[in-house]
């Protein structure tokens, strides 16, 4: 064990008490100023340690860091989230995900990062995922049914992580077509749903999801910070993101049971009532072409129905929406 962790060890062993440079230094057989190398190290990790002259020093907080075990402990589900891979940090789960899917991992399988370095976005966009602010996981899909329902399970996504979000952090989230996730008109989620075709038919999907969760408006770079926020912002609290990991993956496992039995009929009403956009004046690009009228809704496919000012009435499979 290195020096940084044992102290870390004595620290949270003494609890509220104080623990002095002198013990500290002879415990760890290391001088006084190698003391405050160590103190610092872990301060640098994200622990709040607090200084007070002649008495020593008390662990206040430790940084909010997930924890595979304690993870695999909260997520009560049959399929999702049961094969589980925690990283420190990677490029994009998503490529980590794909990987997996490609050596043979079953369904289910989730790998969750407290950082991406290339995290990916839709459109081609990169997606900001910081260190121990988020939840950043994609989950393998195998799903049995033709390619062209595959917008569907975008669609089912939306919904699992709007249900999840409402649950775990208690803030007002909706969902924006296809499936961003705005509270108080902001973003504070993202879905990226990739799949691997061969023949016309689905090998796998990948469903990565970004839940800004406890950053604070200060996280953000500038172009973002007017349009994103998290849920810790909305909410004024921090927000457990084991308990909304776990919720995520029992809300997916669900919506995912009900889909294969019933099809997306009772999905699509879920989404209905979690838009953002139902109901409202939206313009939007069709193959280039813009599109504005009132969102009516989803066809049977998933598609969003825009009804024009003319009466007419537009299907849209794709594109970003302006409310
Ligand atoms: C979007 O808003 O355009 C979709 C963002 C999807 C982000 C998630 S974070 C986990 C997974 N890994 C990625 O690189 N992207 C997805």
């Amino acid at each position: 064990m290195k020096k940084h962790e044992q102290l870390l060890n004595m620290l949270e062993e003494a609890g509220a008490s104080p623990v002095s440079g002198e013990e500290i230094s002879r415990m760890l057989n290391v001088s006084r100023t190698a003391v405050w190398k160590h103190v610092n190290k872990l301060r640098e990790l994200g622990y709040v340690i607090e200084a007070s002259p002649r008495l020593g020093y008390t662990l206040a907080s430790k940084p909010d860091k997930l924890d595979a075990d304690d993870l695999s402990g909260a997520i009560r589900t049959k399929v999702f989230g049961r094969r589980l891979q925690l990283l420190d940090t990677t490029v994009s789960t998503q490529g980590d995900a794909m990987r997996l899917a490609e050596q043979g991992a079953p369904e289910g399988t989730l790998v969750v990062s407290e950082e991406q370095t290339g995290g990916r976005g839709r459109q081609g966009r990169k997606f900001f995922s910081p260190s121990g602010k988020g939840v950043w996981m994609s989950v393998i899909l195998r799903p049995q049914q033709p390619l062209q329902y595959t917008p569907q399970l975008t669609l089912l996504a939306g919904v699992a992580v709007c249900r999840a979000v409402r649950r775990v952090a208690d803030v007002e989230a909706f969902i924006k077509w296809p499936n961003d996730l705005l509270v108080d008109g902001r973003k504070v989620c993202g879905i990226l749903l990739e799949s691997a075709v061969e023949d016309q038919r689905i090998r796998y999907c990948i469903a990565g999801i970004g839940i800004d969760v406890n950053l604070d408006a200060g996280d953000y770079p500038d172009e973002l910070r007017p349009i994103a926020t998290s849920l810790k912002e909305a909410s004024g609290t921090p927000v457990d993101r084991t308990a909304l990991i776990a919720a995520v993956m029992e809300e997916l496992e669900g919506l995912y049971t009900l889909y294969s039995q019933e099809g997306f009929k009772p999905i699509g009403v879920l989404w209905e009532a979690l838009s953002a956009i139902v109901g409202r004046q939206v313009s939007v690009r069709d193959n280039g072409q813009p599109v504005e009228g009132t969102a009516e809704g989803l066809d049977a496919s998933g598609a969003l129905l825009v009804r024009r000012s003319d009466g007419s009435l537009a299907t849209i499979f794709s594109g970003d929406i302006q409310i």
